[in-house]
């Protein structure tokens, strides 16, 4: 996409919402062009109040650390740019992602010990044996389409794992969470019935897992749900479906769309793939600047409490805002060259997991599995190369990618 350079971003000549948009990967040329002219620039919307677009890092990072200013909680519209409440149109309660401290902050201790140090450390045999297992099954194969053969399918084996769903019941949960996330894409939902059926099917299936775990608990993180309590009593049904909908959710679509997103860049950038077959050792590091690079969530929403200002604009209470982590991740301020893809740079200040109290609960399970794919597949596939177009999922939401045809070079 070419900008004209003498562009007014506030002529309003591009939608951030509208999800073709972004059908070609992530406009940057508009973010760049936001953050160097009016980093902090009002949309109006054809069918809403308008939001505040927070493109750079210093303000997004403001933001996220100012719960108390800039909202999350879903009854004051939640994380996403249309209002929660409106949309959903069911009776479900609020998960921690659209709570406020201090409720939010009780929500999250209920689940954080399941993502700590000791429980991964736990999981990292379990997760390499499946990444293996499902990148052998490519071994001797020419070409592949890597969502469909691996990368949707590895997340969600991590989560299943981590609910301790048995095998034979893993598969409809691919369903489900597409049809939760994609709103706006044909493909992964076709209908608003058929988004309604999938979370209805969800919601069943997680009530029998309740059940099985009220009568037999076990060492995974439905059965740290079911028997928490929260000011001495245990959390309501409502309450641990919710949990149960954002945490297979959130750890899944993202996961699988920087493992697939990670390779597209790998093979756009020979240089660096070559550099990381021949030093393996830098897949830490690697899958940081992979997570910059493709920020897989490209924003969340906050809503103004009371009137504020930040980069030089006030904002009033009420005003909702949409913090562009895609952008952020590009601010030639925080990041030399940012530009580049450059798996070397040491990329920690990126904000592909957000920032402050809802910093992802998930993002050390993420960086691990996405660590452990690089080092597995490029051990068996050091020469990928793209094979026909890439399609992206239609939103502006995730950074979503829906096939990636690989052409393996063994
Ligand atoms: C590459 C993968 C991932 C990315 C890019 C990602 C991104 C994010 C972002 C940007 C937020 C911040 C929300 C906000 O500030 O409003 C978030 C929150 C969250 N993420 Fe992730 N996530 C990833 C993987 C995961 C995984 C694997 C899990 C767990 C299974 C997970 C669970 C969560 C939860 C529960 C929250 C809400 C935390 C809270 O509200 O305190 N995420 N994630």
């Amino acid at each position: 996409m070419t900008l004209d350079p003498t562009l007014d971003p506030t002529l309003d000549s591009f939608d951030l919402r509208d999800p073709d948009l972004y059908l070609d990967g992530p406009p940057h040329e508009i973010f760049a062009h936001l953050r160097r002219k009016d980093p902090v620039h009002w949309s109006p919307e054809s069918d809403g109040p308008g939001f505040w677009s927070v493109t750079r890092h210093r303000d997004l990072v403001a933001v996220s650390r100012d719960p108390a200013t800039y909202s999350s909680a879903r009854e004051r519209g939640g994380h996403r740019l249309f209002d929660e409440v409106e949309t959903s149109g069911r009776d479900a309660a609020a998960s921690m992602i659209s709570m406020d401290p201090p409720e939010h902050t009780r929500y999250r201790r209920m689940v954080q010990d399941a993502f700590g140090p000791a429980r991964l450390e736990g999981l990292t045999g379990p997760i390499r044996s499946r990444t293996v297992e499902l990148l052998d099954r490519l071994v001797g194969r020419r070409e592949c389409e890597l969502v469909g053969d691996v990368a949707a399918e590895l997340p969600l084996q991590v989560l299943a794992e981590l609910f301790g769903i048995p095998e034979d019941e893993r598969r409809p949960l691919f369903e489900w969470s597409d049809a939760v996330i994609a709103e706006d894409d044909p493909d992964m939902r076709p209908s608003r019935e058929h988004a309604m059926r999938c979370e209805a099917e969800m919601a069943a299936y997680a009530l029998e897992l309740w059940q099985r775990r009220l009568e037999r608990p076990g060492n995974d993180l439905v059965s740290l749900l079911v028997h928490h309590r929260v000011d001495g009593r245990r959390i309501s049904i409502e309450r641990y479906l919710s949990a149960f909908a954002l945490l297979l959710v959130a750890g899944n679509e993202t996961t699988r769309n920087a493992i697939a997103a990670g390779v597209e860049a790998l093979c756009r950038h020979p240089d660096q793939l070559a550099l990381l077959v021949s030093r393996p050792e830098i897949s830490r590091d690697a899958a940081e600047e992979i997570l910059r690079w493709v920020s897989p969530v490209l924003h969340m929403r906050r809503t103004a409490t009371r009137d504020a200002e930040i980069g030089g604009k006030r904002i009033r209470s009420g005003d909702k805002l949409a913090l562009w982590y895609v952008s952020a991740n590009r601010d030639e301020e925080v990041f030399e060259r940012a530009d580049e893809f450059l798996l070397e740079r040491r990329a920690q200040s990126h904000l592909a997991f957000g920032i402050g109290p809802h910093f992802c609960l998930g993002a050390r399970l993420a960086s691990l599995e996405l660590r452990i794919f690089l080092e597995e597949f490029l051990r068996r596939f050091p020469r990928p190369e793209l094979a026909g177009p890439v399609r992206r999922v239609r939103s502006n939401f995730i950074h979503g990618i829906k096939e990636l045809p690989l052409r393996l070079c063994g």
